[in-house]
């Protein structure tokens, strides 16, 4: 079996799209995959992730990439907050309604609802997160993360929503839980949910060919309300911005034309 072959049995089996996926990388990572459970051909390994579950979780975990951190890139969390937010809340109505796409296994959601937190009452924000990958979202869901992943996070955010488990794992509160709601999505095959006053897409579109880069960005901007702003990732500046109907504000921030 061909790798061309390979994406096809692929998309029956998890209806992950790999021609949106930049080539060179994903058969690079698929083939350090199969080397490390000793599968010689992609025929055998085909074969295997439709019949061992444990091998299925660990290919869709392993091809989606899903490391995430709360406070990622903290200075772009400073112009969040300082910078970006103030405008948001002035042009809206006291309520905030944003979409963390790709959003792993939950620590950018959540990093989101404890800064708005700050700014709005719990019932004024509406936080949609979502991944392709269940298993993240079952992590997110269960709230428990290990310290090193809130290493950025601000103290007073850790002192206020997280309960101590042991020396390396911290649950997050209901209160924050409350503010979020996870659901399934392909950012590349799924209809796409609307009236957002903010979408964070961060470190997911750096895998994706440009073509589907490009649709994915036209896509959130049908999916803005006016005056929306899309949040990306440190290495995802778009060059194309005007073209797809955007504003440049600072770095990685673009608002909706
Ligand atoms: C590196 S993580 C980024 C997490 C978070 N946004 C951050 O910046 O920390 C990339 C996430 O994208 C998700 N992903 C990959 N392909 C996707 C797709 N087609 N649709 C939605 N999510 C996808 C993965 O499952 C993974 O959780």
């Amino acid at each position: 079996m061909n790798y061309e072959q390979f994406k096809k049995h692929i998309y029956r089996l998890t209806h992950i799209d790999l021609n949106s996926y930049k080539e060179r990388q994903m058969k690079r990572r698929i083939d350090v995959l199969t080397q490390k459970n000793k599968f010689i051909g992609y025929d055998d390994y085909v074969h295997a992730l439709k019949n061992d579950k444990e091998l299925y979780e660990e290919f869709v975990g392993f091809i989606t990439i899903n490391v995430s951190e709360f406070y990622r890139n903290p200075e772009q969390w400073r112009i969040l907050e300082e910078e970006i937010l103030p405008d948001i809340l002035k042009n809206g109505n006291g309520m905030i309604n944003v979409w963390s796409a790709a959003c792993s296994t939950g620590d950018e959601p959540y990093s989101l609802a404890m800064l708005l937190l700050d700014y709005l009452p719990k019932d004024n924000i509406r936080i949609l997160a979502t991944d392709i990958d269940r298993k993240v979202l079952s992590k997110a869901e269960e709230g428990i993360y290990n310290f090193k992943s809130m290493s950025n996070l601000p103290v007073k955010y850790i002192n206020q929503y997280f309960i101590k488990i042991d020396e390396k794992r911290y649950k997050i509160k209901d209160s924050i839980k409350e503010c979020v709601r996870f659901q399934q999505h392909d950012l590349l095959e799924d209809s796409y949910p609307m009236n957002f006053d903010l979408i964070i897409c961060r470190n997911v579109v750096i895998y994706f060919t440009d073509e589907a880069k490009t649709k994915i960005y036209k896509k959130f901007n049908d999916s803005m309300n006016s005056n929306g702003i899309l949040f990306v990732g440190c290495t995802e500046q778009i060059v194309d911005y005007k073209e797809l109907n955007y504003d440049s504000l600072k770095s990685f921030f673009y608002k909706k034309n």
